[in-house]
């Protein structure tokens, strides 16, 4: 263990089993970027404060650079005993330039070192799923947009329920996303504190300006103590919760559009691109996108669930545990950013069958209509939904629709029907008459879109 950057004090090697658990190298080297960027900002802060020579940091910081481009052309040669990112970068940095490399390191420890890469580098995926989540609102609302009029069945309990349209379905998902993007932005100012200059735990002794730290690197804030700059994974468990509802709001949708796309519903189906077939059933055309998409929410439920008991029971500050934080918020990060744009894809992609939809609207849904004309001739509603109960019941049992029971049957119901009590049995007026705000009305169609395209910024 000599040869390692912490062997000083031992004299025993490290069991190969040992040193195999305890590298995170091969997970952890997607930071060297965040990694060198961190040191080199280090670097400038330790010559402003007398540790380094001008001469000294501009090798430094040439070294660094020179590492950083071996990992971006793939050239960097991991070595048996790197045991992580920080180790292996440093490692290679003494050997482009030689002993000056161990300077770098003075009053900085990997605690502080690990904290400052990863919100770094979580930082970076953010302002990418930020992107990616806007597109895919954006594809929601310029389709609700497009097919504002097609009717529908509004479903509670799966059991059709009043008339609504297509528009208002896909858009009160595209509401869930916007909440997320607004979490997400909710998120960054939490994530972007840095520990740098924390040290290992009790802070730096050479006084480096932390303030200077944080606008090289682009940091809001300072982490205030040094022990909560350390020890605090709080925003990789923040992250991975908005996570987890986010890819929930995709199980949701995806849930939706499966059932959608049975041929029992036939309202829409898939693209080519975004479906499967069967090696069995030569006729299948599978909704495998959706699948995997309502799938992806228990993994990342799952990667917040793992990281956060691994977390609940730590003392304060540093320990091991906390490496175990990487690959819960690697896989949460890859699965988010991979169901994006698959999401997108199939919402930009899949066809609608208006006329389909139109065939799922049976009369029944206008009960609700039924009972509301009444009200409007005063009758409290309390009676008036009983009297539309029962008028629902009669064309039961003489196997008709609503609309085909006679004026007489109406009047036979309730003395306030009156010849115009077939008005109530169209669709389209059930659903215009939703002026107030949030129903599927055109006119509140176009207000939801504006309100979603405000908020995505015009
Ligand atoms: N690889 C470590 C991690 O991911 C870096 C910090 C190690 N610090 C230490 N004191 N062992 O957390």
């Amino acid at each position: 263990a000599k040869q390692k950057l912490w062997g000083g004090r031992f004299t025993g090697e490290t069991d190969p089993l040992m040193h195999a658990f305890n590298q995170s190298l091969k997970y952890d080297q997607r930071m060297h970027a965040a990694d060198i960027r961190g040191s080199i900002a280090y670097a400038k802060a330790l010559t402003l404060v007398g540790i380094l020579t001008k001469e000294e940091e501009t090798k430094i910081v040439q070294g660094l650079t020179a590492v950083g481009k071996e990992w971006e052309s793939g050239q960097f040669q991991v070595q048996p005993d790197d045991e992580d990112i920080h180790t292996a970068n440093e490692r290679r940095l003494s050997e482009l330039i030689g002993p000056l490399g161990g300077k770098l390191h003075t009053g900085r420890s990997r605690n502080d070192q690990v904290a400052t890469d990863l919100r770094l580098w979580l930082l970076g995926q953010v302002s990418e799923i930020e992107a990616g989540l806007v597109s895919l609102i954006r594809v929601m609302v310029d389709r609700a947009d497009k097919e504002r009029d097609h009717l529908m069945p509004g479903y509670t309990h799966l059991q059709r329920g009043q008339p609504i349209r297509w528009s208002h379905l896909l858009l009160s998902h595209a509401f869930s996303f916007t909440t997320d993007l607004e979490r997400l932005r909710q998120l960054i100012p939490r994530i972007s504190v840095l520990p740098l200059g924390s040290g290992a735990l009790a802070g730096n002794p050479f006084a480096v300006d932390r303030h200077f730290l944080a606008k090289e690197l682009g940091f809001q804030s300072l982490a205030e103590n040094s022990l909560w700059g350390v020890g605090d994974r709080d925003f990789v468990i923040e992250f991975m919760m908005w996570a987890s509802l986010t890819t929930t709001h995709l199980s949701r949708i995806s849930e939706d559009f499966i059932i959608y796309s049975s041929a029992e519903f036939g309202f829409i189906t898939l693209s080519d691109a975004y479906s499967t077939g069967s090696s069995m059933m030569p006729q299948k055309k599978n909704p495998d996108s959706l699948e995997l998409l309502r799938g992806k929410a228990g993994r990342v439920f799952g990667q917040m669930a793992g990281f956060l008991m691994s977390y609940k029971g730590l003392p304060s500050t540093y320990n091991k545990d906390l490496q175990e934080d990487k690959e819960s918020l690697f896989d949460t990060v890859d699965t988010i950013s991979s169901c994006l744009p698959i999401a997108e894809g199939v919402i930009a992609t899949l066809n609608v069958h208006p006329q389909k939809m139109r065939q799922a609207l049976t009369m029944d849904v206008l009960a609700t209509d039924l009972a509301d004309y009444l009200v409007r001739k005063g009758v409290p509603f309390r009676e008036t939904h009983h009297i539309s109960g029962r008028a629902v019941a009669l064309a039961e049992s003489r196997k008709c629709q609503l609309n085909e029971l006679t004026v007489t049957d109406y009047k036979d119901l309730h003395p306030d029907f009156g010849d115009d009590v077939h008005g109530v049995f169209d669709f389209e007026a059930s659903v215009e008459r939703r002026q107030a705000i949030g129903g599927p009305s055109r006119a509140m169609i176009d207000r939801q879109v504006a309100v979603l395209r405000e908020k995505l910024g015009g």
